[in-house]
């Protein structure tokens, strides 16, 4: 009655994982409702993150492909040039129609659209409440995805002008002259490939003495050679200590972790890519660690009876998709389903060119358990489909249990790692030893013969 909205669950926060598990509980005959603070549903991931970056990388990397790549196919391409708002215009359009998606599914399942800041005000079991834009909504159960958002640095102010994150290099009206970037993960090295295929002088900042510093090793080290191969310049084991203002210019302070040597970068703009934070303030009765995740159980229970949550803000990978596997399973759990989540095989992709994708355990963590492994391997320049397509940079490295064959770990650099892993990711979840897939037939010419001759080499290997 009134203002009052009966929902038995509610989520709070419309991203992958708010608005996967609203779908998945409205699929399994709940009451649902999902509230966002902005308009357009799909979180971080649509509006700011995954699928606008997805399409700048697609479009710059279409550009250079036409001003560098296609003549030797035979293709001649006059006066290609860079129009940068349609650029950006053809990538906000993307977001708005699967924005529209989202709510066309939202219509479909029944699922309560509900738009405004959302704050929890009663945590009293049975009876808990949010208050959204004057109005209170209670409820049994809140499923908390309220996701992540940039970390900045000390002393570094993030205006979205000349330092900007990720969101605004997703939307610059200028190809920066000099553009400097704070941090070789993921965020960093994705957007430095767009602004330097789009022809920007691109310098990368990283801490650690590697790029992507949570692959496999040897994955790294040939990322690093074929950006540089690029363009990119890297500076590693160097972080950022300050970032000196002036009318029209940026000065960078850089200092050396091994020998504390400074220096001094120029740029026009600075692009801050140090990692994000938990989007978990005004939740005072809710437990949080040090760097405040959200502390939940194996249920996705927080430590308020009726109150879950999942996504970024619990912390872990910070991946759209780890946030919709949490989504589905609290939707289960609520629906008195059996979920399941493995976070053993949890996939992870860079988009640059060439990819880089992973799964399982990286070499040096089976070295460090003391396991015994082999490493098969193919390369893609000796497949034909990679050789025909011009992409044929890069391998796949399987690695496998060296008695009894099992998968163990899927690493891959090259343009089609996002995809292959896929394959990997199934074979894992089965439990394939390498010589199962040996004895599946592959379509050729493909590239997913890559992996199936990683995993013949690993299993012929004594
Ligand atoms: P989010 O997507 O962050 O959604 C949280 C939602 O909650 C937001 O819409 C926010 O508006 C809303 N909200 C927060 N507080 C409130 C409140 N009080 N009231 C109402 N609403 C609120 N991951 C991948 O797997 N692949 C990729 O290619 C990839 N690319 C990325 C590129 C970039 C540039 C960035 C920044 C991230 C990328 N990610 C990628 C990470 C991915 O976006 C996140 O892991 C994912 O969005 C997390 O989902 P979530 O549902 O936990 O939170
Ligand atoms: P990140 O944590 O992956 O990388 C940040 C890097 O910045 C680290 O390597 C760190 O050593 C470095 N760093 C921190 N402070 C520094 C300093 N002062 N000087 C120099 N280097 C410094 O974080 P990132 O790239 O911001 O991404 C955030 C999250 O978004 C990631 O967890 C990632 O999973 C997700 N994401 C995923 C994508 C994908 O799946 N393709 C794409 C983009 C983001």
């Amino acid at each position: 009655p009134g203002n009052v909205f009966h929902a038995p669950v509610f989520t709070h926060g419309g991203g992958p994982g708010g608005y996967k598990c609203a779908i998945a509980a409205a699929k399994l005959g709940l009451k649902v409702a999902c509230i966002d603070k902005n308009s357009i549903f799909g979180g971080t991931c649509l509006r700011v993150g995954c699928i606008p970056s997805k399409a700048l990388l697609h479009s710059s990397y279409q550009y250079a492909s036409a001003k560098n790549n296609l003549s030797k196919l035979g293709i001649k391409v006059k006066d290609v040039s860079l129009d940068l708002r349609e650029m950006i215009g053809y990538k906000d359009a993307r977001v708005q129609e699967l924005g529209k998606g989202i709510e066309y599914l939202f219509n479909l399942y029944k699922i309560t659209k509900i738009n405004g800041l959302g704050k929890i005000t009663s945590f009293d079991q049975g009876n808990l409440e949010v208050s959204v834009e004057g109005k209170v909504l209670k409820t049994k159960n809140i499923v908390i995805a309220t996701g992540s958002d940039v970390i900045s640095l000390p002393g570094i102010n993030i205006d979205e002008k000349s330092i900007i994150s990720s969101t605004g290099a997703l939307s610059l009206t200028e190809v920066p002259k000099k553009l400097v970037v704070i941090g070789a993960g993921a965020i960093g090295l994705e957007m430095s490939s767009v602004w330097r295929r789009l022809g920007s002088e691109v310098t990368v900042v990283e801490f650690f003495d590697r790029i992507a510093a949570a692959i496999d090793g040897e994955l790294s080290k040939s990322l690093l050679s074929s950006l540089q191969k690029q363009g990119i310049k890297f500076l590693l084991s160097t972080k950022v200590e300050g970032i000196k203002q002036s009318s029209n210019s940026l000065s960078v302070k850089v200092c050396s972790v091994k020998d504390n040597q400074t220096n001094t970068i120029e740029a026009d703009k600075v692009l801050v890519a140090a990692g994000r934070k938990p989007c978990s303030e005004g939740l005072e009765k809710i437990e949080k660690d040090s760097r405040g995740f959200i502390k939940v159980n194996n249920s996705y229970e927080t430590n308020v009876k009726g109150i879950f949550a999942i996504g970024d803000v619990i912390g872990g990978a910070m991946l759209a998709h780890k946030a919709e596997e949490e989504g589905v399973a609290v939707a289960e759990i609520l629906a008195r389903q059996l979920p399941h989540v493995d976070y053993e095989i949890i996939p992870s992709v860079i988009y640059t060119h060439p990819a880089v994708s992973s799964i399982g355990k990286t070499e040096e963590e089976l070295k460090s358990a003391g396991r015994k492994y082999k490493v098969g391997k193919c390369q893609f320049a000796a497949n034909g489909r990679a050789k025909v397509t011009d992409d044929a940079e890069g391998f796949v490295k399987v690695l496998t249990c060296s008695k009894a064959d099992t998968i163990l770990g899927v690493h891959i650099i090259g343009a089609y790692a996002d995809t292959l892993i896929n394959e990997a990711a199934v074979a894992m979840a089965y439990g394939a030893a390498a010589e199962d897939i040996y004895r599946i037939c592959h379509s050729h010419p493909d590239i997913n013969e890559a992996f199936r001759d990683a995993c013949i080499d690993a299993f012929f290997k004594k």
